[in-house]
């Protein structure tokens, strides 16, 4: 087995497994071709933390994604991939309404907020000089899933390993990741050394635990 960065050839695999493996996940509602589109979307968006995990024959059997840098990283994706994302979500709402209304309660405003500031920003083509950062770098992991038939074989470990590795190369100096209180990433994360910050609610209401990881102490 070996982790790499994930390329345009592995995106089918990979939301086949994500669908398999977080098919209760909100990404996951939006069917394959939505998903599709994001991955490659993350992917390509500079600051990215995009990795697979490989057996032996080159079968895909672990994904991970994150970003060094996750505003940045969601800015420039909505900049360059904002429209067709919206037109993929807009044509799996229009044939499935729940999952449209359902949408459109939880983050109508907030995407509609979004897009509006892009626009803004588009027609300003902003001219502000950059701020100098004096925060530390805090970095994120979204997704982490490994194949049922080899869970337990160290592929999460050696996932969540170079993720750490690419983002202190990065200059990261911590990384952050909610996951479902209700699954067993819980005891998983804490294996590997994370501290466990406390709980949340998203704005659509569900429950997630928040893990910090500081890169500099290890
Ligand atoms: C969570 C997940 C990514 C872990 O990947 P994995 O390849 O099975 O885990 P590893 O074999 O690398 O385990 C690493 C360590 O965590 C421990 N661990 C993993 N899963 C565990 C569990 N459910 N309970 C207790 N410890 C666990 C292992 O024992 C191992 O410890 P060790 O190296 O000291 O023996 C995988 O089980 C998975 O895809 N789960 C479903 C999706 C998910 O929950 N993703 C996270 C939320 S986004």
């Amino acid at each position: 087995m070996k982790v790499r960065p994930l390329v345009d050839d592995d995106v089918a695999a990979a939301v086949r497994l994500h669908l398999q493996v977080l098919n209760m996940e909100f990404l996951s509602r939006f069917g394959p071709s939505f998903m599709s589109t994001y991955y490659r979307a993350w992917r390509e968006t500079p600051g990215a933390l995009s990795l697979v995990a490989v057996d032996d024959n080159d079968v895909l059997v672990g994904v991970l994604l994150g970003a060094s840098a996750p505003a940045t990283h969601v800015r420039a994706m909505v900049r360059t991939h904002g429209v067709r994302l919206a037109t993929r979500l807009a044509l799996y709402a229009l044939t499935h309404p729940r999952i449209a209304r359902e949408l459109i309660v939880t983050r109508g405003r907030r995407y509609a907020r979004g897009l509006w500031r892009l626009l803004g920003a588009r027609l300003r083509r902003s001219t502000a000089t950059p701020s100098v950062q004096v925060e530390p770098v805090v970095g994120e992991i979204t997704h982490v899933l490994v194949d049922p038939h080899v869970q337990g074989q160290g592929i999460g470990r050696a996932l969540v390993t170079a993720a750490i590795d690419q983002a202190r190369v990065s200059g990261v100096d911590e990384l952050v990741l909610v996951t479902p209180p209700d699954m067993t990433a819980r005891h998983f994360y804490e294996r590997l050394g994370w501290q466990l910050e406390g709980d949340m609610r998203s704005r659509s209401g569900e429950e997630f635990l928040r893990f910090r990881y500081f890169l500099n102490e290890h």
